[in-house]
């Protein structure tokens, strides 16, 4: 498929549009009764996403109800611990839990099975390809060096990420080749994502924050720009999108030296700010606040409005600056998708 008639890609290397193109971050979800009604029959979170069948189904979900300009594929950032060896477990109510990995434990993980145990989810991939619309952009993504590492260090999400941090500066070889075994389970895996047919992957820096300019660079900016430079020596040109969540004043140097095609923004970032601090060709994709979506109303259409105004002059993808929470109703979802592909 020409990326012409797609234009949510399109975006993403570089032409901007007249309205704004746009998917939402965890687009598949509970707010959605219709996929609800799939994990239930299911059960598990992660047999949902090895189960090609229902994981494809739910991919769908989204786009049957909202004219969305992509889908996003539907598994997790911690399919790649999973896959490595290390228990990861989905505990309702209290978010991935897994065993904490030691120094010693880095031994026993198994970077060679990662591409087998990750077949369903490729399956999943073929599948809703070969099922979506050509105008309709196939996202792929894997979570970044950094966050999926502060998960398996820790053993679940932590507000600070305080655990991480410590063995990262007490532990730095141990740290080290957790990074390097994470940047190359991850190129293997956005590699294949992208034969088994994305258009377009995105890296999820989901905790970008709390880091010093020096840690940032060093656990953001380089895995992430080395991933970027292995999947392009095998997809040349290979569109990819970085969300850096929470990286402020860093957002211009991670995109620079990166190398992403698009900037993801979280909604805690400022729109004239970052427009200036941006090369001015630089496509951007973001950001409005989750909570606003559950609120609705006038306050969400300004702030809608007032984004799109704001990112007018380049390449934007419209997102939220965070996931969908499970609370947001349906009817807002609608009206959201209204106004930004027609205006108010
Ligand atoms: O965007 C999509 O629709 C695609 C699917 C997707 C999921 N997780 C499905 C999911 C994507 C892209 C993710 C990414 C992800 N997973 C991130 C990065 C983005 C972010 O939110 O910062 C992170 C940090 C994770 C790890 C993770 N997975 C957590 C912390 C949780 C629990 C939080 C919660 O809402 O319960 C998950 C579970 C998860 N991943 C769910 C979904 C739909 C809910 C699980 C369920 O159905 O019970």
């Amino acid at each position: 498929m020409s990326p012409v008639s797609k234009p949510l890609l399109k975006t993403v290397m570089g032409e901007r549009q007249e309205r704004p193109p746009l998917w939402i971050m965890r687009q598949a979800g509970r707010y959605l009764p219709e996929y609800r009604a799939v994990r239930e029959k299911v059960g598990g979170f992660l047999e949902l996403c090895y189960t090609p069948e229902y994981a494809a189904e739910v991919t769908l979900q989204p786009l049957r109800r909202f004219d969305l300009d992509a889908a996003i594929l539907f598994s997790d950032i911690l399919v790649i611990p999973d896959a490595l060896g290390q228990k990861v477990r989905f505990e309702v109510g209290e978010g991935p839990l897994l065993e904490p990995i030691t120094p010693e434990g880095l031994g026993k993980l198994k970077p060679d099975a990662v591409l087998d145990h990750l077949a369903p989810v490729l399956e999943t991939l073929r599948r809703v390809t070969a099922e979506l619309a050509p105008d309709k952009t196939m996202i792929g993504f894997c979570g970044s060096p950094w966050t999926v590492a502060t998960y398996m260090i820790n053993g679940s999400g932590s507000p600070d990420q305080a655990v991480a941090r410590v063995f990262a500066l007490t532990q730095p070889e141990a740290f080290a080749r957790l990074i390097d075994m994470l940047v190359e389970a991850s190129t293997a895996y956005l590699v294949a994502q992208f034969r088994a047919g994305a258009d377009v992957v995105q890296l999820f820096e989901s905790w970008a924050l709390n880091l010093d300019e020096e840690q940032f660079a060093a656990y953001v900016i380089e895995p992430n720009r080395r991933i970027v430079e292995a999947v392009r020596r095998e997809i040349p040109g290979a569109p990819i999108i970085g969300f850096p969540r929470g990286a402020a004043a860093m957002l211009p140097v991670y995109a620079e030296k990166t190398g992403v095609n698009a900037l993801g923004l979280d909604y805690m970032t400022p729109v004239a700010a970052i427009d200036k601090a941006l090369p001015a060709a630089l496509p951007v994709q973001g950001n409005l606040d989750p909570l606003r979506l559950i609120a609705g109303g006038e306050q969400m259409e300004a702030r809608v409005e007032a984004i799109i105004a704001g990112f007018a002059g380049r390449p934007h993808i419209f997102n939220l600056g965070h996931g969908i929470v499970p609370q947001t109703p349906i009817a807002h979802v609608e009206r959201l998708v209204e106004i930004v592909k027609r205006g108010r």
